[in-house]
């Protein structure tokens, strides 16, 4: 069923505005259909969309002309020149645009000084946490952005301190990634509930749960964990779920919205090409106007500029940042969530299953244990490869300009995104089974990890 829409588009060479009708396909990436007028420069043309009920045109010939490639986007992402680089769920390829974004940056601070501030660079937690906001499924101004998912976290947990002794478990799983589970492990004054599984998870929930913190993916196993039915069973009795979807946004679709989490965290240095400092915070609207958070500063303030002597939280979001934001680091981030709201993540999901898939193909002929799941409703953005003495053949993989991970129990971590080719993915499993067979590891027996 064609969706039908109406595009404004001005052609750079003309400058003139004309009035098109486009008749969009479900295949389109859900980035172009927001229903709020967007545009993208990058294409050669500014268009602005919005959808209403219009005659056919001829779309595919438009669409096929401003859509790019992916193979296109290999351009975008300068390490991949020298490099087969398979570690997006770890430290995503740099956008070679983040290198101009800094010098921006740099070039704002030497111009205009002091006045930078309020030239944008103070609101940039809440305008840069829009546009992740318009990639999980947020609405505008219910997302801000933090360091990094700690300290996200501890802000969440300091509207809830101190607890009722009588609600004051927090449930979460054991895969969750460890910034999560050391900071509810070290409050005193919470029991925590470790679990197996997400089905665990749902039973495990009762009346005594303050906070169910769960991972939308788990970071080792690359495993998309079952939300709704956590979400249901936690409001059920009066809890609260913080979704940590450091592991998913960028490469699954994430709707917080859709899926009625009460906060969601998480970062850019993976998927969403980002680079480090650049954690995010989600409130659900109608929550965040009754939360007071104690781990705070004055950004939180309806008036910061006041510097009035107590505090008054400001509305919606804001009221969860702390102090000085990290002005260069959002900078830098910027061209990573431009290139994914580019592509849209519906399309990034499309071309990772089917990438996933080859690698699972790959890993089956070659004979090697494949520890993350093969279903395609479990399935994350990463394959990992048990094979054995893994950490020695990662760090032959590394010699040999092949850049991927290994986790404990896990194996081999290899996490292709949107800008890999297939024959980058050949490559590496054909490497790995040709340093296995020829003992080429062997003689790194022994090293550990160091990223
Ligand atoms: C699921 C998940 N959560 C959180 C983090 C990072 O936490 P933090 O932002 O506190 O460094 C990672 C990986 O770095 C992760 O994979």
């Amino acid at each position: 069923m064609p969706i039908v829409c109406r595009s404004l588009h001005r052609e750079r060479a003309h400058g003139h505005w004309a009035s098109v009708d486009w008749t969009i396909e479900h295949s389109l990436p859900a980035s172009l259909l927001n229903p709020e007028a967007r545009s993208t420069t990058d294409l050669g043309v500014r268009h602005r969309f919005w959808l209403v009920p219009t005659s056919c045109q001829s779309f595919h010939r438009l669409y096929a002309a401003r859509v790019r490639a992916l193979e296109d986007y290999r351009s975008e992402f300068p390490i991949l020149e020298h490099t087969t680089y398979l570690i997006n769920h770890s430290l995503a390829a740099m956008p070679r645009r983040a290198e101009e974004r800094l010098a921006e940056y740099a070039g704002t601070w030497r111009e205009r000084g002091i006045r930078a501030w309020g030239e944008g660079w103070w609101t940039m937690p809440m305008t840069v946490g829009d546009q992740v906001g318009r990639i999980v499924g947020a609405p505008a101004g219910t997302t801000v952005m933090h360091q990094n998912v700690a300290i996200a976290e501890a802000v969440v947990l300091s509207c809830y301190l101190p607890p009722d002794p009588a609600r004051n478990r927090i449930v979460y799983e054991r895969g969750n990634f460890p910034s999560v589970r050391y900071l509810y492990q070290a409050q005193p004054q919470l029991e925590v509930v470790v679990c197996r599984s997400d089905g665990e998870i749902v039973e495990a929930i009762d009346e005594r749960t303050l906070l169910v913190p769960i991972s939308h993916v788990l970071f080792k196993t690359g495993e998309i964990q079952d939300v709704g039915p956590i979400v249901r069973r936690a409001h059920e009795v009066g809890a609260h779920v913080i979704l940590d979807c450091y592991q998913s946004a960028g490469i699954v679709p994430v709707d917080v919205t859709r899926l009625a989490v009460d906060f969601a965290v998480g970062g850019s240095v993976k998927w969403l090409c980002g680079g480090p400092g650049n954690g995010w915070l989600y409130v659900r609207p109608d929550l965040a106007e009754r939360l007071e958070p104690t781990f705070t500063g004055w950004q939180a303030h309806e008036a910061p500029f006041g510097f009035e002597e107590t505090m008054r939280y400001a509305s919606g979001a804001a009221r969860f940042l702390t102090g000085t934001p990290n002005v260069p680091g959002h900078y830098a981030a910027t061209a990573g969530y431009d290139l994914i709201e580019e592509v849209g993540v519906e399309r990034i999901r499309a071309n990772s299953l089917r990438q996933t898939q080859l690698l699972l193909d790959l890993a089956d002929d070659a004979g090697f244990e494949v520890r993350s799941p093969r279903s395609d409703d479990r399935r994350g953005g990463t394959v990992t490869v048990h094979v054995p003495d893994f950490p020695a053949v990662h760090r032959e993989l590394t010699e040999r300009e092949i850049l991927c991970d290994f986790r404990p129990d896990a194996g081999i971590r290899l996490g292709p995104h949107y800008f890999t080719s297939d024959d980058e993915l050949r490559f590496a499993i054909a490497q790995i089974g040709e340093i296995v067979e020829t003992g080429a590891h062997e003689r790194h027996l022994g090293v550990v990890a160091q990223h």
